[in-house]
């Protein structure tokens, strides 16, 4: 049985003992289903299977060595968002014609860097990074591999903290100053202008604007074909969104439905960069009851040892997450709030939340967290980082030991 399902009373990943594994590394912890990566991977790969394709996972996702290693063991390349995650994937062992680099606000050092590694594309974010790339890969006697990422002002109808194609968001080249620029670039000696790139944001469950992207480029590359580009790819960046209510989960073969008729006529190479729909459900975070309490005129609160130094979504974005007892006990249901030990208000994981009978030391588990969970978890309050753990095959080991408190002062004076 894979992902994470109740048997006998408890909450079980691809088999194994979700209270067993916390008893043993304490909380809080991360557990990843290795099955669920897998079975995410192999829904999205198939969709695409008619045509020509590359999965980039999107390593801002998750970047934690063993779950790379993982994805790179299903052939998946990287996106890379940092010079500290192109580290990640060298030593999870992609090549560099593996990695795209992304990002906007790339420090020169992060982009003389890429050049030397000859990765397989830098993700352009403006005229003047690419003249930075252009000098810094002429200084060097190379020509850097480099795609254009445009802006063409879709709204992705997603929340607006992770919305990221339209006109006022700080992201890529406007779509109308795309052309010109790609025609500039071509005389470049020092790039090579070997793909167009897009990413219109993320948890996208409608993706009919992400076909409206794929067309976007699609023009685009039609545009400017005669200009003496030899473009390899089209990048269409991630976004496909997940289930996390339990309910409408981002759908692969609709998603390939909606962007094949753009790409077929490019007949250009397709590159994906999903994270969140390869990661996010593979993935929970599982603490412990710290304390309850109950007064009247007030919510009950469930508090626990764990909040948003580990998972800051449901601050950051709002976001919801399924929350539920590891072994939930018999009894009426009540409505709480489940909230971390924090000292900020906002450090509240679920509103209004129906849970059975609550007790110190029960563990909880919050669903759906395997991606942009561990990724963002900071030692506010100087908290150590949590443990991660990956189970595969019924049998689980610790891919990331918790932060000792020699570790959290290791730098300083
Ligand atoms: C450029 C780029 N590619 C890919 C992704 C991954 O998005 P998602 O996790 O929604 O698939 C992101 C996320 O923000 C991104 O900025």
């Amino acid at each position: 049985m894979s992902g994470f399902t109740f048997r006998d009373g408890q909450l079980t990943c691809d088999g194994a003992a979700v209270a067993a594994i916390a008893r043993e590394t304490g909380t809080p912890v991360y557990i990843y289903s290795a099955a669920l990566i897998r079975e995410a991977h192999a829904a999205l790969d198939a969709a695409f299977a008619g045509y020509r394709h590359t999965i980039h996972f999107a390593m801002k996702a998750n970047s934690t060595l063993a779950i790379l290693r993982l994805l790179r063991g299903l052939g998946t390349g990287a996106d890379a968002n940092s010079g500290g995650e192109i580290e990640a994937a060298l030593r999870a062992g992609f090549e560099p014609r593996q990695i795209v680099f992304t990002g906007v606000g790339k420090t020169r050092d992060e982009l003389d860097h890429a050049v030397a590694l000859g990765v397989k594309a830098i993700n352009i974010e403006s005229d003047s990074e690419a003249d930075r790339i252009d000098a810094l890969a002429r200084a060097r006697g190379v020509r850097a591999r480099v795609a254009l990422r445009v802006n063409p002002d879709i709204d992705a109808n997603t929340h607006a903290h992770i919305s990221t194609g339209q006109r006022f968001n700080k992201f890529g080249v406007p779509i109308e100053f795309a052309a010109p620029l790609l025609r500039r670039l071509a005389g470049k000696p020092g790039l090579d202008v070997v793909g167009l790139h897009v990413h219109l944001g993320s948890q996208m469950l409608d993706v009919e604007p992400l076909g409206s992207a794929a067309w976007a480029l699609a023009v685009l590359t039609r545009e400017v074909r005669d200009a003496g580009l030899r473009l390899e790819h089209l990048d269409l960046g991630g976004g496909l969104g997940i289930g996390y209510d339990g309910a409408a989960h981002g759908d692969p073969v609709a998603y390939a439905a909606a962007v094949l008729p753009a790409m077929r006529p490019t007949g250009l190479h397709l590159i994906l960069e999903p994270g969140r729909f390869l990661a996010a459900p593979a993935g929970i975070l599982v603490g412990r009851v710290a304390d309850t309490k109950a007064y009247p005129g007030s919510p009950r609160f469930v508090i626990l040892d764990t909040g948003m130094t580990e998972l800051i979504r449901p601050m950051l974005y709002e976001a919801y997450h399924r929350i539920v007892a590891v072994a939930p006990r018999e009894g009426p249901t009540e409505q709480y709030e489940i909230v971390g030990p924090l000292c900020e208000t906002s450090d509240t994981l679920g509103h209004n939340r129906e849970l059975g009978p609550v007790e110190v030391d029960d563990l909880v588990a919050v669903l759906d967290a395997g991606a942009y969970g561990f990724v963002m978890a900071s030692n506010y309050n100087r908290r150590r980082m949590p443990a991660e753990v990956l189970v595969d095959e019924g049998r689980w080991r610790v891919i990331r030991k918790r932060q000792s408190y020699g570790d959290l002062f290791r730098n300083e004076e």
